[in-house]
C-alpha cells in the first residue's frame, strides 16, 4: 500500500502517519523528519535544508525529490510506505509519478487531514518534539509520563524552531500557495480520502483505516 499524506502544517499528518506505518508493517517516510535528521548530524544537506525551514520556507524541489526517489528504492518499500509531508508541490507530485511509473508502481491513496488554520497555532505551540527518536507529544492532548521527556529514548524534548507562532503563520501561507493544490491533483486521480482532522486521533485513524480497508 503506498499511501501520501497532505494536510496543513500541525494537521496531525505525522500523528496519522506513524499510526498507519504500524498497523500496516510499512515505512513511515518524513521528508521533515529526514531533514531535522541531517540537520542534527550537520551534514550539506541539513545545512541546506535548515535555512529554508528556519524561515518556514520550503526546501527546494529539487533536494527533497532525489532524496525521496533514491529512498523509495529500498528494500523496506516493496510493500509500500505512507509519505509524511512529500510531495509538497505539484512539480515534487509529478515527479513521485514519473519515478514510480518507470517502476511500474503509483500512489494508492491520498489522505488528506483536514483542519483549518485557527486550530493549528494552538497545535503547534503545544507541540514538543523529540529530535533523538522523532517522537512527538502535546502538552495537552498526549502528554509525556515526564515532563519534557520523551517516554520512548528519554531524550529531552523541544518546541522545534518552526512552531514558533509567526513560522508557523508563514508555513500556512506557503501550504496554501503551494501545496493545496495537491488536493485536486489527487482528486482528480480518484484516490483522493478527506478526513475531518479536528476529531480525536483515535477517530481520525478509524476514519482512514475505514476507506483503506473499504
Ligand atoms: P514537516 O516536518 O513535514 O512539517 P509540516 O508538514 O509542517 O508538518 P508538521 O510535522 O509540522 O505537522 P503534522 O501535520 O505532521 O502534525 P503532527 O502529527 O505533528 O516539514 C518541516 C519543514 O521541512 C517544512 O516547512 C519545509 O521547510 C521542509 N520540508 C519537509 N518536507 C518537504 C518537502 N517535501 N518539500 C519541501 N520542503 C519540505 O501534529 C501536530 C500537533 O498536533 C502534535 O502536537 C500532535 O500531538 C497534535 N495532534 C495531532 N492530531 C491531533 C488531533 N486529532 N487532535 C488534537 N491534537 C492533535
Amino acid at each position: 500500500m503506498k499511501i501520501v499524506m497532505l494536510g496543513a502544517p500541525g494537521a496531525g499528518k505525522g500523528t496519522q502517519a506513524k499510526r498507519i506505518a504500524e498497523k500496516y508493517n510499512i515505512p513511515h517516510i518524513s521528508t521533515g523528519d529526514i531533514f531535522r535528521d541531517n540537520i542534527k548530524k550537520g551534514t550539506e544537506l541539513g545545512g541546506k535544508a535548515k535555512s529554508y525551514m528556519d524561515q518556514g520556507l520550503l526546501v527546494p524541489d529539487k533536494l527533497v525529490i532525489d532524496l525521496v526517489v533514491d529512498r523509495v528504492k529500498q528494500d523496506d518499500c516493496t510493500n509500500g510506505y505512507v509519505f509524511d509531508g512529500f510531495p509538497r508541490t505539484i512539480p515534487q507530485a509529478e515527479a513521485l509519478d514519473a519515478a514510480l511509473k518507470a517502476m511500474n508502481e503509483e500512489i494508492d491513496y491520498a489522505v488528506n487531514v483536514e483542519v483549518p488554520d485557527s486550530n493549528i497555532v494552538d497545535r503547534m505551540s503545544g507541540r514538543r518534539a523529540c529530535l533523538n527518536c522523532g517522537a512527538t507529544y502535546h502538552l495537552e492532548h498526549i502528554p509525556t509520563k515526564v515532563e519534557g521527556i520523551c517516554d520512548t529514548c528519554g531524550t529531552e524534548l523541544v518546541l522545534r524552531d518552526d512552531d514558533k507562532p509567526e513560522t508557523v503563520l508563514k508555513r500556512l501561507k506557503v501550504y496554501h500557495e503551494q501545496t493545496q493544490p495537491l488536493i485536486d491533483y489527487y482528486r482528480d486521480k480518484g484516490i483522493l480520502i478527506e478526513v475531518d482532522g479536528t476529531k480525536d486521533m483515535a477517530e481520525v485513524f478509524t476514519a482512514i483505516v475505514s476507506v483503506l480497508e473499504k
